[in-house]
């Protein structure tokens, strides 16, 4: 039974590979049935929950996920800004056009994005959403000139891993370098106290 089933087998492989005789001798190379790597995007994790600061009985950390809050909250869509954030999401900075929250994410599923025509997009799918308003940078992303990579161009040598756009940018304040926010020089701190007067 196995030895049939090999036989067939083996006589399959042979003909695809061309040795049965009649077809042309493989071309030398690394690698001749030219099978391709794969390309791989260094994610960051999708946004999935909020952090609680609570952990579970084996010390991993309780997420809160979007919806449970949003699911019984009215989706505010004139929010726009850090600033217009009183109560909750405390300290999000926003410098990114002037986008209302929900031009990406979903007020009808707060646990997704949305692209413009309304179509609903997994955090994991992000990219998605920043190719929407940035095509350019977006094809030139695709051909490797914008994001960089390491790896292998020729994909049957070996495997590439490719950055995700925000490995880079952050999706609220995406100018690049994302650097950390330093503490005010000195006389702008003393000029806030003056103010405060
Ligand atoms: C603990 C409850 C809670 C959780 C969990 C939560 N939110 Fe919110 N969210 C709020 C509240 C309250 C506001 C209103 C804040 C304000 O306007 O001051 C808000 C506002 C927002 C807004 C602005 C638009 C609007 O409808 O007010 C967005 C966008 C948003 N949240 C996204 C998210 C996403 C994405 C997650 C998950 C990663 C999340 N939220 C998790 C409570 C929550
Ligand atoms: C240009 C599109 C865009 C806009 C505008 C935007 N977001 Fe987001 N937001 C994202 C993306 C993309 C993520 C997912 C990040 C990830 O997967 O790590 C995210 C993640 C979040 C999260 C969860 C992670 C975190 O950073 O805390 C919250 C909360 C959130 N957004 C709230 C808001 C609020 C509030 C506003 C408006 C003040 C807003 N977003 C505006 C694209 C956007
Ligand atoms: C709905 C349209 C829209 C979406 C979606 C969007 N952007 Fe933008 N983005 C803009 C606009 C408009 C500007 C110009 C903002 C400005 O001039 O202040 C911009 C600016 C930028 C810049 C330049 C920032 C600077 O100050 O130089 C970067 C980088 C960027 N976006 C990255 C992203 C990434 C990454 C995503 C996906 C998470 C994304 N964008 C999603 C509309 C969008
Ligand atoms: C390896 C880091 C990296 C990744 C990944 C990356 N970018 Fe950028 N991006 C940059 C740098 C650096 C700049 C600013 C330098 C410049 O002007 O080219 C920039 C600039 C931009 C700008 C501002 C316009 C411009 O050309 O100056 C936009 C918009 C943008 N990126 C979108 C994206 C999108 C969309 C993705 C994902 C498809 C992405 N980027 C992935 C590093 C990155």
């Amino acid at each position: 039974m196995f030895g049939l089933v090999n036989a067939v087998l083996c006589a399959a492989l042979l003909s695809l590979a061309g040795c049965n005789g009649t077809g042309p001798a493989p071309v030398p190379g690394p690698n001749p049935d030219a099978a391709e790597y794969s390309v791989t995007i260094q994610a960051p994790p999708p946004a999935a929950g909020i952090a609680t600061g609570l952990q579970d009985h084996s010390g991993q950390a309780v997420t809160a996920a979007c919806a449970s809050c949003h699911s019984t909250k009215l989706p505010d869509t004139s929010t726009r800004r850090g600033e217009d954030l009183d109560q909750f999401h405390h300290g999000l900075q926003m410098a990114h056009g002037d986008r209302s929250c929900l031009s990406c994410h979903n007020a009808d599923d707060y646990n997704s994005l949305r692209l413009a025509d309304g179509t609903s997009v997994a955090f994991a799918e992000s990219m998605q959403l920043c190719a929407q308003c940035h095509g350019p940078q977006f094809r030139d992303y695709k051909h490797g000139s914008h994001g960089g990579m390491t790896g292998y161009w020729d994909l049957t040598r070996g495997a590439r891993t490719r950055n995700h756009c925000m490995s880079c940018h952050d999706p609220h304040a995406p100018a690049f370098p994302t650097l950390r926010p330093l503490p005010p020089p000195p006389d702008a701190v003393r000029h806030e106290e003056n103010s405060h007067e």
